[in-house]
């Protein structure tokens, strides 16, 4: 898709595979990688044939977190001025594609953040996931105490982000944070496939269908109900809605055109 330092972004058919690529500090997410991240993902939302996006690491780590060396020495008017944690760190939570994280090894702190602003979280067998940040004088920054209650509710994040425990896939997986447990060796290529069916679907369905799902983290169970409502109505101004439902009524295979 484009060169980067820090991390790799493929094309895979009309899938886009971004790898995080800081393999001698655990993939830490320094300020710069999350520049690059948000140059891929705008390439990315702008490109017509990619339909769904795979974010990954190696099998060591997803990643282990914002980078510690950038921020020690930080003061409180440098982060506030940088507004570290803001739009352009939440990019992934903002992105309109369907997004799956393919996690092996470390999400910790801002690695675990990361998966969590993905739709879909694939944990290989030794996934660790966690909010250590407490245990560095902090406290998580790019949505975790956040995004985390909302996936695994009060009492668990509370226990990870008080404690900076880390979770294993089953625990993980258990409190309602991660879609799917896969052996290690099998985690990209089941995470291709996973992305890979979404994409023989519908594209614009698949927004409509994540933007509603979305909402019902963002709202009121009522405006939430009304928001899924108005983008049920909106899948009928499309023709794939028309060939899907005439397919399904002719006894043959649709052909969606993501239209
Ligand atoms: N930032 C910078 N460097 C990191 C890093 C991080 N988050 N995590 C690991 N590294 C570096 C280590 O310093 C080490 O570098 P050197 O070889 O130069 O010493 C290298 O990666 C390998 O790490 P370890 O030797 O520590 O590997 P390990 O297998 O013994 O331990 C680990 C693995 C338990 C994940 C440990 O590395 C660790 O605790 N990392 C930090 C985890 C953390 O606290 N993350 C939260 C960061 S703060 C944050 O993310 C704030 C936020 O909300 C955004």
């Amino acid at each position: 898709i484009q060169d980067f330092n820090h991390i790799i972004a493929e094309r895979q058919g009309a899938i886009a595979l971004i790898t995080f690529n800081r393999p001698k500090v655990l993939n830490a997410l320094c300020t710069a990688l999350i520049a690059e991240l948000e140059t891929a993902l705008a390439l990315i939302e702008a490109d017509d044939s990619l339909s769904v996006i795979v974010v990954t690491g190696n099998e060591k780590a997803f990643a282990a977190g914002a980078d510690i060396t950038e921020m020690a020495n930080s003061l409180f008017t440098d982060v506030f001025a940088a507004d570290i944690g803001g739009p352009r760190w939440q990019r992934l939570a903002n992105f309109r594609k369907p997004a799956i994280a393919a996690v092996a090894g470390y999400a910790l702190g801002g690695g675990c953040e990361i998966a969590l602003m993905c739709d879909i979280i694939l944990a290989a067998d030794n996934a660790k996931f966690g909010q250590p940040e407490i245990t560095i004088g902090t406290i998580p920054g790019w949505g975790g105490s956040q995004r985390l209650t909302r996936a695994i509710g009060k009492y668990k994040a509370m226990d990870l982000i008080l404690t900076g425990r880390q979770i294993n896939a089953e625990e993980a997986e258990r409190a309602g944070m991660v879609s799917r447990i896969v052996p290690l060796a099998d985690l990209v290529p089941e995470a291709l496939k996973l992305a890979e069916k979404i994409a023989s679907l519908s594209a614009p369905i698949a927004m409509l269908a994540r933007e509603a799902v979305d909402s019902a983290l963002e709202t009121t169970l009522s405006e939430g109900l009304k928001a899924e409502r108005r983008l049920f109505h909106a899948s009928f101004a499309t023709q794939d809605q028309k060939e899907g439902m005439a397919a399904f009524l002719e006894k043959r295979p649709p052909a969606f055109q993501n239209k």
